[in-house]
């Protein structure tokens, strides 16, 4: 099999698209390393047209690591490392409908995570991804410096505990009210173990607070940081399709999937690579 395949960027900083990788097939661990360093390059990879059952899936992820379950959210009951992500035409949220950089409320949160379009509404229903090492880079030397060195509070609370925006959606099976309250403290700016660059690690969904800050100070930092790590220029869409896979670096991104097709399903099948503890 060949192990060449071409790289089209999607924006000016952030994802591309692949094209001539068949990842139903056993692939070579040549292009499995060269996947990777795509990723690190473009931290979204995008894959159109691809054919893949549920245990295609979870082989193509275990190329690239160990995969886990989701604390919060019921597995697929043949694949307890897949879930489903469903919604139907009459809901009033969506899974992951805000911007989030995956489990970052655990000491260690994933490495990515490779979605899989299976149903999609005729129109709408992208997601969006922000690469967090632009966000950074893109700040002043002094606020790099103020940021460099603190430590953040992430909780699953405001997403997963009592009346969280998460528990909408229908794909949350428990809200397990001490997991979620639970807090975990992680760098403000993580350094990527692979490519040794750093990225700004805060996100408005799970961060709760900057440790060792007044409530104020840290609430109007925090704010500051939310709104300027998704400006557009850091920014790409997905458009999908059915068949589309996408792979994400969950270690230099954040994403939204955008809920603006209301009275259609969407389906989609999510795993994720177990990850290491930022530093
Ligand atoms: C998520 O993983 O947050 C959901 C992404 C999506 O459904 O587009």
């Amino acid at each position: 099999m060949s192990t060449r395949f071409e790289l089209k960027p999607l924006s000016g900083r952030t994802g591309a698209e692949v094209f001539s990788v068949d990842l139903a097939g056993d692939l070579p661990a040549e292009t499995v390393a060269k996947l990777r360093r795509a990723l690190l390059e473009h931290h979204v990879l995008v894959f159109r047209g691809q054919q893949l059952s549920p245990e295609e899936q979870l082989r193509f992820g275990r190329r690239f690591g160990e995969l886990e379950r989701h604390p919060f959210v019921a597995g697929n009951a043949d694949h307890p490392e897949m879930i489903d992500i469903i919604t139907e035409p009459e809901d009033t949220a969506n899974f992951g409908g805000g911007w989030h950089t995956d489990l970052t409320f655990r000491e260690a949160p994933d490495l990515g995570s490779i979605l899989y379009a299976v149903q999609l509404p005729p129109a709408g229903g992208d997601t969006l991804f922000a690469n967090q090492q632009a966000a950074y880079e893109a700040l002043s030397e002094t606020m790099k410096g103020i940021l460099d060195g603190l430590v953040a509070v992430h909780s699953a609370a405001e997403q997963y505990g009592p009346r969280g925006y998460s528990t909408r959606s229908r794909a949350v099976a428990t809200t397990d009210t001490d997991l979620a309250a639970q807090g975990v403290e992680h760098p403000v700016v993580r350094t990527h173990p692979e490519s040794g660059r750093k990225a700004l690690y805060v996100n408005r969904a799970f961060t709760a607070r900057i440790k060792d800050m007044r409530r104020d100070e840290s609430a109007a930092l925090l704010e500051f940081l939310f709104r300027h790590a998704v400006k557009e220029p850091f920014t790409c869409r997905v458009r999908w399709e059915p068949g589309t896979l996408t792979m994400w670096d969950n270690r230099s991104v954040q994403h939204y999937a955008l809920h603006d097709y209301a009275g259609h399903r969407r389906h989609m099948r999510r795993i994720t690579i177990r990850g290491d503890r930022p530093v």
